[in-house]
């Protein structure tokens, strides 16, 4: 294989990275089952987090090697204090086009005009109910009408577009599936149904707890309006449908029953400063201890740039050879 072109993050499987996630904490203020524990949960010490300045110097090396796409994650983003700070600082990098955030919308609508004017382009929230009572039982806080009127508020921000994930656990909420359907039509939102990972803490996860898309696309297409198919299979993990009289959009995240590994263009950073060339990826590349070190930009776009070369085919949930990576999702970011 010949070594990593330069200005670029392409891997040994052709692919090119452009989309980097970053976790800004791993804290969170919710408990969702199907993501940590409701007691338990060990926290980073606040000196390991990468500081905002850290973060946007990473962006600077990582812009400047192809990335354009940022997404800040957590555990819950916003609890990491004042983040349109960080986010104003990441607008000023040249080369990044698109800021988006994933939260679970508790501090949203207080902090939605401040992330807004610092340059966040678009929001994604998680919302796995629309019933109060579910929406209690599965992330373990009777926060419904909180994330509720985050999402009404910002309808009136021009943060577009504004996504919904709805993690689909059978025996739990898949009964809501033609209501989140109908959230679609009604609604400008893109509802995503997001397949179920072993990935949490404790998660309980099986495979028949597993709702594949396959199984939502026949229940949708038969209890009311066919779904119009946007795009096919491709770069981005969701495949995307609509209807023809709908306002918003569905999208399907298969992870479990047809992951998008082939098309993969997208990198992670750690809250701690660790590289992950995938969600399931066993192993990390510390870039906080080589900033902190005094390395040079040039250092870090050179380890940066081997470590994408080498990132992994793929994952293999639901094969024999999985392995669960040591840190779950809120440590990792979503
Ligand atoms: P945009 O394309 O920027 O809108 O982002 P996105 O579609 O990746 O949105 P988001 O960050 O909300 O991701 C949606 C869900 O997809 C996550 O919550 C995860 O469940 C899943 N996901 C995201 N990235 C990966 C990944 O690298 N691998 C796998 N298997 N699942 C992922
Ligand atoms: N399976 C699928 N998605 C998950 N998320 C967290 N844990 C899991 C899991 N086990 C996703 C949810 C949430 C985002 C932050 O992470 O979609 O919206
Ligand atoms: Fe918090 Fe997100 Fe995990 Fe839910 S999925 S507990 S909101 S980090």
């Amino acid at each position: 294989m010949d070594l990593p072109q330069t200005g670029i993050l392409r891997d040994t499987f052709g692919r090119v990275a452009n989309n980097l996630r970053i976790s800004v904490t791993d804290r969170c203020n919710f408990r969702c089952r199907y993501c940590m524990p409701e007691e338990g949960m060990v926290w980073l010490d606040r000196r390991e987090l990468l500081t905002y300045e850290e973060i946007a110097r990473l962006v600077h090396v990582f812009a400047g090697l192809g990335i354009d796409k940022i997404r800040l994650t957590g555990g819950e983003p916003l609890m990491r204090r004042e983040l349109h700070i960080l986010v104003e600082k990441i607008a000023r990098v040249p080369g990044i086009k698109d800021i988006a955030l994933t939260t679970n919308g508790f501090f949203l609508a207080e902090q939605a005009v401040a992330l807004y004017k610092a340059g966040l382009t678009r929001v994604t929230v998680s919302l796995d109910s629309l019933n109060p009572k579910v929406f209690a039982t599965m992330v373990r806080r009777d926060y419904f009408h909180k994330v509720w009127a985050a999402l009404e508020m910002i309808e009136n921000l021009p943060l577009r577009p504004i996504k919904i994930n709805v993690v689909i656990i059978r025996g739990v909420n898949d009964n809501e599936i033609e209501n989140f359907a109908r959230l679609a039509r009604t609604k400008p939102f893109i509802v995503r149904f997001i397949e179920f990972m072993p990935i949490g803490s404790d998660d309980g996860w099986t495979i028949d707890k597993v709702f594949p898309t396959k199984e939502i696309i026949d229940r949708i297409n038969s209890t009311g309006p066919e779904l119009v198919p946007l795009e096919a299979h491709g770069v981005q993990p969701a495949d995307r449908y609509r209807f023809e009289d709908g306002l918003g959009e569905i999208g399907f995240v298969s992870s479990v029953s047809e992951p998008f590994c082939s098309t993969c263009n997208r990198i992670r950073i750690t809250s701690d400063g660790k590289l992950r060339t995938c969600l399931f990826s066993l192993h990390e590349t510390d870039l906080k201890t080589m900033m902190r070190a005094g390395s040079t930009e040039e250092e870090l776009r050179e380890v940066i740039s081997k470590g994408v070369w080498s990132k992994e085919e793929g994952h293999l949930i639901n094969r024999p050879g999985f392995i669960r990576p040591e840190r779950t999702m809120s440590q990792i970011g979503g």
